[in-house]
């Protein structure tokens, strides 16, 4: 057996302390949703399979809903907000006796990547003397951010601020992301040697790597190729940019492992969209929280689901809708101008045209007429409806709540059923037709 190095525990530190006034929200910053999920969880999501023993989240004073999305990680509160070297020194408690690594992460950077997080890790143990490793990106415009000053063995030897730099520092392209992996048997000791002596009068992370070279610690970069890894969040504006990326990275994952999309830049995809292999997407569909597309599905133009599953090679759409708790079968047809709601449609089922099917179980092999509607609702309580295989829903008819069809029942067209049909009966509440020949010459005539 090879002799293999293996890590030491990983404690994870997520700063979100900032208020980020500069989104105009009454939402703390890290709260605000790409994709539906809210950054700090993107970050969270990032760090889980590194399997680390503790994620300490510090957070501002007051900040309840950032505690309660991000359980059941720690919080951690930094009562004054006085730099990220402050917010890591908040988080020190939560971590108490803990010496492994501790990778810091900022809780505004949602689309860092779990295998980029590896290789920071990996650079932290390039080698015994290295105690320290920063995620470095180069920028095409690095104005605002840190800057990497890199000796030339290669090794990190300090970092600067914007506002801290020289001119010359400033030419420096490579940037800090924000995202550390420390030694924490010796970090408490760095932090201690701290001071707010610089342009911001803050506590700044970006001091340790200087203050654990003093120490005779190598520090070490990694470096990510993917500036969207880096890209924060200031604005409403970084929030919808933030949105694009993310939405880009998903279509083309999705593609690349072979689902098909005519227009992906038009498809918007749920952080927990599952779609198959084989599934082909027309332009314009909309995918909400918790959707899960099978294998060889065809999703026409104009559809929007939230909450609901699709069987193998249905088609559906266009102009078709899934609301929370619908759950397609296995060649289903769904066609346009329907709705389907907390129901479930069996194999091979169709509801072909403008229909409403809410509240419902259907069988396989259903006919569900163009214009057909459950009636669901009496205004106070929603009612179920049950149709079973084989059953044949003539067009604009209304199933009026609770009430069952089945095995084989054909219901007339234009029929209001208000009672059970038994099986392979017909049902038909018809008012007789009556022809008044030549009316329409007559009444003509009046005009
Ligand atoms: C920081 C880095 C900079 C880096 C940039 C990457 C420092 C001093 N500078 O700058 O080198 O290029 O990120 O985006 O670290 N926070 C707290 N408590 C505080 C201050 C900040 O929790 O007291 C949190 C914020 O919520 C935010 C993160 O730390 O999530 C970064 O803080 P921010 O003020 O945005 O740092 P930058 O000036 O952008
Ligand atoms: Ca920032």
């Amino acid at each position: 057996m090879t002799d293999v190095k293996t890590n030491p525990p990983l404690a994870v530190v997520i700063l979100a302390a900032g208020k980020g006034s500069r989104m105009k929200s009454d939402m703390p910053k890290v709260m605000h949703k790409v994709m539906g999920l809210s950054m700090v969880n993107w970050v969270i999501n990032a760090a889980q399979p590194l399997n680390p023993t503790k994620t300490v989240v510090v957070i501002g004073e007051g900040m309840t809903d950032v505690q309660a999305t991000v359980a059941p990680c720690d919080t951690a509160v930094q009562v004054v907000q006085n730099g990220t070297g402050g917010a890591l020194q908040a988080a020190m408690p939560a971590l108490e006796g803990f010496e492994g690594d501790i990778l810091v992460l900022l809780g505004d950077t949602p689309l860092i990547a779990t295998e980029t997080l590896s290789r920071l890790i990996a650079a932290r143990h390039a080698d015994d003397a290295t105690g320290l490793s920063v995620l470095g990106a180069k920028l095409s415009d690095p104005t605002g951010y840190g800057r990497l000053l890199i000796g030339e063995d290669g090794t990190l030897q300090a970092i600067r601020e914007h506002k801290d730099a020289t001119e010359a520092e400033r030419l420096v392209d490579v940037v800090n992301t924000g995202a550390f992996c420390l030694d924490g048997a010796r970090v408490r000791a760095w932090l201690s040697q701290l001071d707010n002596n610089n342009a911001q009068g803050e506590y700044y992370i970006t001091d340790l790597p200087e203050i654990a070279r003093h120490a005779g610690v190598t520090t070490r970069i990694a470096i990510t190729d993917d500036a969207a890894e880096m890209q924060g969040c200031n604005t409403k504006l970084d929030l919808a940019d933030l949105e694009r990326t993310a939405q880009h990275k998903a279509r083309a994952r999705f593609i690349l492992d072979g689902v098909m999309m005519e227009d992906p830049d038009t498809v918007y995809l749920h952080h927990d969209t599952a779609i198959a292999a084989g599934v082909r997407i027309e332009p314009s569909v909309y995918f909400g929280a918790g959707v899960t597309v099978a294998q060889g599905v065809h999703i026409k133009a104009f559809c929007h689901f939230e909450k609901a599953t699709i069987g193998a090679h249905t088609v559906i759409g266009p102009f078709a809708r899934l609301r929370p708790d619908a759950v397609l079968g296995e060649d289903v047809k769904i066609g346009n101008f329907v709705e389907i709601k907390k129901s479930t449609i069996g194999n091979r089922s169709k509801v072909s045209h403008l229909g409403y099917v809410g509240d419902c179980d259907m069988g396989e092999d259903v006919n569900f007429g163009c214009g057909a509607i459950t009636v669901n609702y009496d205004g106070i309580n929603k009612f179920k409806t049950t149709i079973h295989d084989n059953v044949m829903v003539g067009s604009n008819t209304n199933l009026v709540a609770p009430v069952t069809l089945e095995q084989g029942a054909f219901i007339a067209a234009g029929s209001t059923i208000t009672k059970d049909v038994e099986g392979n009966a017909l049902a038909l509440t018809r008012s007789p037709m009556k022809i008044i020949k030549d009316w329409a010459t007559r009444h003509r005539a009046k005009g």
